[in-house]
């Protein structure tokens, strides 16, 4: 078994060390690329420049309602082509601009956000368009701050916010669609060739414009392969330009700093365009523009007064450059293959703001099933039933928690997925029911690519309906190569695939196909290879003249690809039982609205430290992104590292939303109980504070779940106006919470320095030493960072409800009692949340949970503090992005009562300004303890005082309160 796939292994990816660049394009590669930087470089150079493209003033057609308006667009270099623009307005203030081309000789790829939009926007009802000779705008908001202006000649689009630009689209005049034509008619036509740029724009404009070669028109060469390119060019490009913010962040996914850094202009820092276009790169590197897995087309821009969105649902390879003509500005050209122009522009004005217009258009990440914010352990491959009862046992000897077991693609018998290989895994439904004993999971890894074997049902099932991808040209099934050897691909754009494929997850038989009959309804699935990985295919991914459902070219919906398969096979796990329990799927491609259907991971990332740091710059950015649940493998997928190493990527995992140690099939074996002391001990630790933390993580999954703002928020997002903290990508908080992390992701590291906002206490979580940050302009302050030392803090003014007893998975902490650390601010108060539910099925959304809000009062003397505990699901019954409101909720729900008997059993109260005189609860004095620290009156460097009030008797579900007088 070993052997085999080692084999596949050294056909698939031979031995270097380094990332095979030569296997995919450089935009200079890429002839729609290079078309559009040469416009760029052409507008650059000259002063006369317009753009063609402009609106014909009659042909404005307001809707009825108002709501939005249809234009005709003309290019004045083809005036016999016809462009249509249509421009609305969401009732969130999100303005939404498409441009297609009319009548033309073929349809353009228009589905794009059809998939990443979770459902039809509403359109306001409140706009009025006001029609001049030269624009078409409309002014709206609460204050009626936003103005939108389409200018006719040349076509732009700006977005204003108290009369100050927000977004200009063709500011710069590089929208171009390129309109489908005939290959001889153009060849004809084709402009007399001239050696002066100026010249050319004059006597030739179209010339000027599009090139006076056609570059790459209608075949494109790369490497051993050719693109047939039936349809000729169809790039679409538009400059996309925020005038008055010096940030950019998102378009993930590249291993690369969150505040986007420059990749066109003199001091450019990178020279290749930032690209989406979904790829299996083999040891990427760990500072680079480059494709990886997944492309999410938003990017955020912020500056100290504002934050504005844009969101392009196109779906074909992408390149996006990035200057800053002058601090403070930010200039984008966003270069597609093919596609419509279908621009979402986010009004802002702050970041969350941003979050909850973005979620409004692709959905909130699902909340997932509690365990699955627990551990993960994987690897390639564990080898056998045995091998996983036996790693199962060394977890629980060793005291370390764990919910989730893995396997990887060795289970498949000739990695036909699903079907075991009965000679390693004779048991498997025994297997996964010994790993289910104490509520662990098993995830099962299913991808893609299908071998094109008659003994394999899935396969055969797949072909006989037609449900497979085609090959260039639409009459054969696409052939390629992957793990499984010759294999063809699942063509999930056709509705005929959809619950045949749901269909396989059933775990009882069903009379007319295959189902999953090996399997139990708490195996859950990893889908990998998506985007497609295709070993001998171009840039190791499908052919882009291969052909989907719908005629469409695999060029036109590249990025969406992925998406498709981890969404059906959600609802194949959700159909399994009759109610539903949340499906858990990872996912390694994934594009705009991935976030509903489960987790992502960051792919073979290597172990260095280089990688464990962009991996966490990574995580966040996905989180920027509207897609929370984010991960990278612990101990890097490929390599060895060592036990420093492992310890410190322990350290980050433990504080990213998706927590997996995964490793390659040629590594040694690193399970944690492996290690030898202290790291052993230091690894189970940090396990055990994942898991007393599995609350902290819930609530802010369920906040993220309902408003879109993410789980891992940088300091730009938690500080909106602190221009010092925009840049910083290697320290963040966890939620609402008050958590401020910055794992530490370098070697031999005994300290670190950490930036603290604003002039707040900060208290060390582990020790309580107070740190105090500065009211202007933040400060840092250094901490230690030793190698069993997390740099965690808990900002002042925060509630942190933790569960404390090490168990050995997280479904066995249901009843576990809670520990509130009340983190006082300067001026003595606190407020924190808690969410809880059963963690695993939908009950929640009949009103079947407990939202709590812990505070802490103090008096105007701070003699008396008053720590609370109330309901907030009954005061916040509405607070739902998606309008799912808790109409329904009742206090004493079914859930709420199955924890009645929960108590809290420890309060830990850090910077009271002096020692109790008395703590007391409904009239009794509690037990408690008090140790004054070295910085309890101003909250400057010192240890804090803390008052640990135990077992105080109040359950977690409970209306109570505590007063603490002095
Ligand atoms: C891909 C995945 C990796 C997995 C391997 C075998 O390389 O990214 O996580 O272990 O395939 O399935």
């Amino acid at each position: 078994m070993r052997l085999l796939s080692s084999l596949v292994l050294l056909i698939a990816a031979p031995a270097a060390l380094a990332v095979k660049s030569q296997d995919f394009k450089t935009c200079s590669q890429s002839a729609f690329c290079r078309r559009g930087r040469a416009l760029a470089d052409r507008a650059e150079l000259s002063t006369s420049w317009v753009s063609p493209y402009s609106v014909t003033p009659s042909s404005i057609s307001i809707s009825p309602q108002q709501a939005s308006f249809t234009a005709a667009v003309k290019s004045s270099l083809y005036p016999d082509i016809n462009f249509g623009l249509d421009v609305r307005v969401h009732k969130d203030g999100v303005v939404r601009v498409r441009m297609d081309e009319v009548g033309g000789l073929r349809k353009r790829y228009d589905e794009a956000a059809s998939w990443a939009l979770v459902a039809e926007p509403d359109i306001s009802q409140d706009i009025k368009w006001t029609v001049s000779a030269s624009d078409v705008r409309a002014v709206y908001g609460d204050r009626k701050e936003i103005e939108v202006v389409v200018s006719f000649e040349p076509l732009k689009v700006a977005l204003y916010r108290d009369g100050i630009e927000q977004v200009v689209l063709n500011g710069r005049g590089l929208l171009h669609m390129e309109h489908f034509r005939a290959k001889a008619a153009v060849a004809e036509d084709a402009p007399p060739a001239a050696d002066d740029a100026q010249v050319v724009m004059q006597t030739n404009p179209r010339a000027w414009f599009e090139g006076e070669e056609e570059d790459g028109y209608w075949e494109e060469k790369f490497n051993t392969w050719t693109d047939s390119k039936p349809k000729g060019p169809e790039s679409l490009s538009v400059d996309i330009t925020f005038p008055n913010h010096g940030h950019v962040y998102g378009i993930p996914q590249h291993a690369t700093r969150l505040s986007l850094p420059t990749t066109r202009g003199a001091d450019a820092h990178y020279s290749d365009p930032y690209r989406l276009y979904n790829a299996d790169v083999f040891e990427y590197l760990a500072d680079s523009p480059m494709s990886l897995y997944g492309s999410i087309p938003v990017m955020h821009a912020h500056s100290a007064q504002s934050t504005v969105a844009v969101f392009h649902a196109v779906a074909s390879d992408t390149w996006i450059d990035v200057a800053r003509p002058a601090p403070g500005a930010t200039e984008t050209h966003w270069v597609s293959e093919s596609g419509i122009l279908d621009l979402f522009i986010m009004p802002g004005p702050t970041p969350d703001a941003v979050f909850g217009q973005y979620a409004r258009l692709t959905g909130t990440p699902a909340l997932p099933a509690q365990w699955a914010l627990a551990y993960h352990q994987c690897r390639w491959n564990y080898i056998s039933s045995d091998d996983v009862r036996d790693v199962q046992r060394r977890f629980d000897e060793a005291d370390m928690p764990v919910d989730v077991f893995w396997l990887d693609i060795e289970y498949a018998e000739e990695h036909k997925y699903f079907i075991w290989d009965k000679k390693t895994f004779p048991d498997p439904v025994d297997m996964t029911h010994d790993v289910e004993a104490i509520g662990r999971k098993m995830v099962v890894i299913v991808d893609p690519h299908l071998k094109r074997a008659d003994n394999y049902p899935v396969y055969k099932e797949a072909r006989d309906r037609g449900v497979l991808v085609k090959s260039s040209g639409g009459e054969n099934d696409f052939e390629g190569w992957c793990w499984s050897g010759s294999s063809a691909w699942m063509d999930f754009f056709n509705p005929g695939s959809w619950e045949w494929w749901k269909t396989l997850f059933q775990t009882q038989p069903r009379g007319d196909g295959w189902t999953w009959t090996e399997s139990t309804v708490d195996t859950y699935i990893w889908n990998d290879m998506n985007e497609p990985s295709i070993f001998n295919g171009p840039e190791i991914s499908m052919p882009r003249d291969s052909i989907h459902y719908g005629g469409w070219e695999h060029r036109d919906l590249h990025n969406i690809n992925g998406m498709l398969l981890p969404n059906l096979t959600s609802q194949g796990l959700m159909a399994r039982t009759n109610p539903p329990k949340r499906p858990f799927v990872l996912t390694r491609s994934f594009y705009a609205g991935s976030q509903r259907f489960g987790a992502m991971w960051t792919g073979d990332n290597l172990g260095t430290w280089e990688h464990m740091a962009v991996g966490v710059r990574m995580v966040l950015v996905n989180n920027i992104g509207g897609f929370s649940f984010a991960g990278s493998d612990v101990g890097g997928f490929f390599g060895n590292p060592d036990p420093e190493m492992l310890v410190r990527w322990y350290g980050v995992g433990v504080f990213s939303p998706f927590f997996r140690a995964h490793a390659h099939i040629d590594t040694k074996r690193r399970e944690p109980y492996l290690l030898d002391e202290p790291y052993k001990s230091i690894v189970r630790s940090m396990l055990r504070l994942r898991y007393s933390m599995l609350p902290v993580w819930y609530t802010a999954f369920r906040e993220a779940s309902v408003t879109g703002v993410p789980v891992l928020r940088p300091h730009y997002v938690a500080f909106p106006r602190d221009e010092a903290g925009f840049a910083l990508d290697d320290q963040y908080f966890l939620g609402s919470s008050g958590l401020l992390v910055k794992p530490v992701t370098e070697k031999g590291v005994t300290e670190t320095a950490v930036y603290l906002a604003d002039d707040e206490v900060y208290y060390d979580y582990f020790t309580h030493h107070a740190y105090r940050g500065a009211s202007a302009g933040g400060k840092y302050v250094t901490v230690p960072a030793g190698l069993e030392e997390i740099p965690l803090f808990v900002r002042g003014g925060s509630i942190v409800p933790t569960r404390e007893r090490p168990r050995r998975s997280s479904p066995l902490m249901k009843y576990d009692p809670f520990t509130l650390r009340v983190a006082l601010s300067t001026g003595g108060t606190a407020r924190g949340e808690l969410y809880l539910d059963d963690g695993e099925t939908f009950a929640h959304e009949e009103g079947q949970l407990v939202w709590r809000e812990f505070s802490a009062r103090t008096d105007g003397s701070a003699r008396v503090v008053r720590i609370g505990s109330r309901d907030l699901a009954a005061r916040k019954p509405a607070e739902a992005v998606d309008g799912v409101a808790l109409a329904q909720y009742d206090g004493a729900n079914v859930y709420a009562r199955t924890i009645a008997d929960v108590r809290v059993e420890r309060v830990v109260v850090l910077g009271l300004a002096a020692r109790p005189t008395s703590v007391r609860a409904g009239g009794d004095e509690l037990q408690w303890e008090y140790s004054s620290g070295t910085a309890a009156d101003d909250k400057t460097q010192g240890t804090a005082s803390v008052l640990v009030i135990k077992d105080p008797g109040v359950g977690v579900a409970a209306d109570w309160e505590i007063v603490v007088e002095a």
